[in-house]
């Protein structure tokens, strides 16, 4: 056999290898037994020394011609595998657009975020910033310095959860108020909303822990009018263009003088409704301007400077905002009730 037969020989049963191939594990195989260092046309080129001189160049084109067909062959085939193995990869991943959609389980805002929102949303506007304070409390800040001595009925164990004499729940957020002063830069214009806690039973309008949002200003010639100027626009803000105030005396040891704030009900205008309890009015908070003794207490001047504070209710706010009756709805995070808000 000559060597012209011999490559056309092998280039055949190359042919035949390729095309028995069923997948490139088998293809690889066959590019091995031909082309591989110690393949069949490798080991022809080793035998070309035997091959007398003058035929060399002829001999070796034939060989490189018939490693292109190989390479070709195999070129191909393995092209032919990709495509096919990316069309069922395709295939496997079809999306059927038309299947309805996974329902995505999100929470809902609570009512008392979207309250509290609402309520920084009118002070900030007014260039108050948000402040926060500690939860467990010195009694000196929850009491002593907001002028609430010792022997003050509002330290009444009944009411307050110490956790030794001297440390306790906070049951007001009146103590970020004095906190704020002692850091000494003034003015001062905040509100402080946070957590708060008393011994009270649970019901439809008490709760251990409920929230509150004290809000705090101290400056130069600040009056009454100021605090009424300022809880007015609030509660229309909160409440609507109409409602109107009313400030009704009141004590609180931190101020003096002091109010609790009504606002005309805006669920009937004040005419008197059930949700008002014929009154035509709604009570909403404390306030006062600021005590000296407070101001002293906490390393102000009260020669210098005055101020106003008010309490709020968040639960209170919420309740009235979205005509909620029971306050323990708000605690048991039921989603139902979450979602209508
Ligand atoms: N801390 C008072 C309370 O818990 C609410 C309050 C009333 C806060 C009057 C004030 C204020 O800052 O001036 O009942």
């Amino acid at each position: 056999m000559d060597m012209n037969e011999r490559l056309q020989e092998l280039s055949r049963r190359a042919k035949a290898s390729i095309e028995a191939a069923m997948d490139p594990d088998k293809l690889n195989e066959a590019r091995v037994a031909f082309l591989g260092k110690k393949g069949e046309l490798t080991a022809i080129l080793k035998g070309m020394k035997d091959v007398a001189p003058e035929d060399r160049p002829a001999v070796g084109q034939m060989v490189n011609e018939t490693r292109e067909q190989i390479e070709q062959m195999l070129d191909e085939s393995r092209k032919a595998f990709e495509e096919t193995i990316r069309a069922e990869q395709l295939k496997a991943e079809v999306i059927d657009v038309t299947l309805p959609a996974k329902k995505n389980l999100v929470g809902h805002r609570h009512p008392n975020s979207i309250a509290l929102e609402e309520v920084e949303r009118i002070f900030i506007g007014m260039g108050y910033e948000v402040v926060e304070g500690p939860e467990v409390e010195y009694a000196d800040y929850n009491f002593t310095k907001l002028n609430i001595p010792e022997d003050h009925p509002a330290r009444d164990e009944q009411d307050t959860f110490f956790i030794n004499d001297s440390i306790l729940l906070r049951s007001q957020t009146s103590p970020v108020q004095a906190r704020k002063m002692e850091e000494g830069k003034l003015p001062i214009r905040m509100i402080a909303p946070g957590r708060v806690f008393r011994s009270d039973e649970v019901d439809a309008t008490h709760s251990p822990s409920f929230h509150q949002i004290e809000g705090l200003v101290i400056d130069r010639n600040i009056t009454f009018a100021d605090l009424k100027g300022t809880l007015e626009e609030f509660a229309r803000e909160l409440f609507g263009p109409e409602t109107k105030t009313k400030f009704r005396p009141h004590h609180f040891p931190f101020t003096e003088p002091s109010a609790e704030v009504d606002v005309s009900c805006f669920k009937c205008g004040g005419k008197g409704c059930r949700f008002c309890k014929g009154s035509g009015w709604i009570e909403i908070l404390g306030c006062g301007t600021v005590h000296p003794n407070v101001l002293s207490m906490c390393g102000i001047d009260p020669e210098q400077y005055t101020g106003f504070a008010f309490g709020v209710g968040l639960e209170r706010i919420a309740l009235l905002k979205y005509e909620i009756d029971d306050m323990r709805l708000l605690y048991e995070n039921d989603v139902r009730f979450l979602k209508q808000f």
